[in-house]
């Protein structure tokens, strides 16, 4: 990450994102803060959403009344009070007591949405229960189609209005920092203890979240694996179902079982998102999963305006990956993007302090993108196109 200083000391109070990482980081036992900083392989597809969205410029307009400026869009038939929504992330719960309930409330007062991962701690229910306005739901399709379809009519029953299915997961990519960490595979003994010891050095977060938070199941899996009892008999169960026979034919049999609107993640090539939507989606989130999967493809900032090109008349198109600023959010959106989601920032936040943390978290976002708008000679979010973005002919960079 060339672009923020790793680890860098933290004065009196959090400003950036990156000082919520810092907090988290200080907080979390070192194999969750690994599970949610790291990536696939060398990591350099996650570096480069950071990186390459570092070299994508602003193109400063003055002069113009900017007086009034509105950082909302309008995104799936629903309004985003700025363009960005919390993506789906995975063992949120282990983060924070029961942290996807203070994310979705935080995100909720803020007037952002906030998507609940299949592999959540908390279950659908409970997060639907919390909050006025039910969260998104992300689906992985599984082999148990049984189950799938089981999830599909909570998520429609508790009224979640946007079914976010995965598609890039047809099988796990390897993080080396779980593997290094014991978190995957089977453990040698020493390796439980040492993992044992990285826990038991963190008695903050064992009173508050191991044992005030109950983050020993995954909510909307229970049914499937009765009984369970510890993190790792989900994951195995879960490693199992990741479906690699999925295609694009499958889309119209979650379709049929779902009335809201629809949304794949995980797409980087114009060729696939036209088979999206062919296929009929409302929307899809170019995305390589925060470098967490495929490492080598290229960064979503890279990706994005080729994408948006094929299909931004047909589909809405969201984005995430690397963004850390309210700066890059405008970029996003300058490169083709409705809307904008965040993965570790929240979870960062969410650790560090809680839903207090993630609302300040989407303040300090949404202050940039302000500042951004006002700069780029910019009123509105909806004004923004590729002209918000400085180009300085053969030496610009190619996106
Ligand atoms: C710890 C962690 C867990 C994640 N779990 C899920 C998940 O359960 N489902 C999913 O579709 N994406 C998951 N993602 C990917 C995010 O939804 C999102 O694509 C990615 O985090 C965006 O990149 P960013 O973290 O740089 O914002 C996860 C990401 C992280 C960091």
């Amino acid at each position: 990450m060339t672009r923020f200083a790793p680890d860098r000391p933290l004065q009196l109070a959090p400003a950036t994102v990156l000082d919520y990482r810092e907090l988290a980081r200080r907080r979390l036992p070192r194999q969750l803060f690994d599970y949610v900083d790291g990536g696939a392989y060398e990591e350099a597809t996650m570096r480069a959403n950071v990186d390459d969205l570092g070299q994508v410029l602003l193109r400063q307009v003055v002069m113009r009344d900017v007086s009034e400026r509105d950082p909302s869009v309008e995104v799936l038939g629903q309004r985003f009070a700025i363009p960005v929504a919390l993506a789906p992330v995975g063992r949120g719960g282990m983060l924070a007591p029961r942290a996807e309930v203070q994310a979705a409330r935080a995100a909720e007062s803020f007037g952002v949405p906030f998507v609940e991962s299949t592999v959540s701690i908390c279950p659908i229910e409970e997060v639907a229960k919390a909050v006025g306005s039910p969260p998104w739901f992300q689906l992985y399709v599984m082999r148990d189609r049984g189950f799938a379809e089981d999830l599909i009519g909570r998520a429609r029953d508790v009224g979640s209005p946007v079914l976010v299915l995965t598609i890039d997961l047809a099988v796990v990519g390897a993080r080396h920092r779980d593997t290094r960490n014991a978190m995957v595979g089977t453990p040698s003994t020493w390796a439980k203890i040492r993992r044992g010891l990285d826990i038991a050095s963190h008695p903050a977060w064992i009173r508050g979240t191991a044992i005030g938070g109950r983050p020993l199941t995954f909510g909307n899996l229970e049914k499937a694996v009765p009984g369970a009892r510890s993190p790792e008999a989900f994951k195995s169960w879960v490693d199992s179902q990741f479906d690699p026979s999925v295609t694009w034919e499958d889309i119209a049999w979650v379709r049929d079982l779902w009335p809201g609107k629809l949304v794949v993640k995980g797409v980087l090539d114009p060729e696939d998102a036209r088979r999206a939507a062919d296929a009929g989606v409302d929307g899809i989130v170019v995305s390589n999963h925060g470098g967490r999967q495929l490492d080598a493809v290229p960064s979503t900032a890279r990706a994005l305006p080729a994408v948006a090109e094929a299909v931004g008349d047909l589909v809405d198109v969201l984005a995430d990956g690397g963004v850390r600023t309210g700066l890059d959010v405008v970029k996003m959106v300058a490169l083709g993007a409705r809307a904008v989601l965040v993965g570790r920032p929240w979870a960062w936040a969410v650790a560090a302090r809680g839903r207090a943390g993630v609302g300040h978290m989407l303040e300090v976002l949404k202050a940039d993108i302000d500042t951004a708008l006002a700069l780029t000679g910019n009123s509105s979010m909806a004004e923004v196109d590729r002209s918000a973005l400085y180009s300085d002919g053969a030496a610009a960079p190619a996106y």
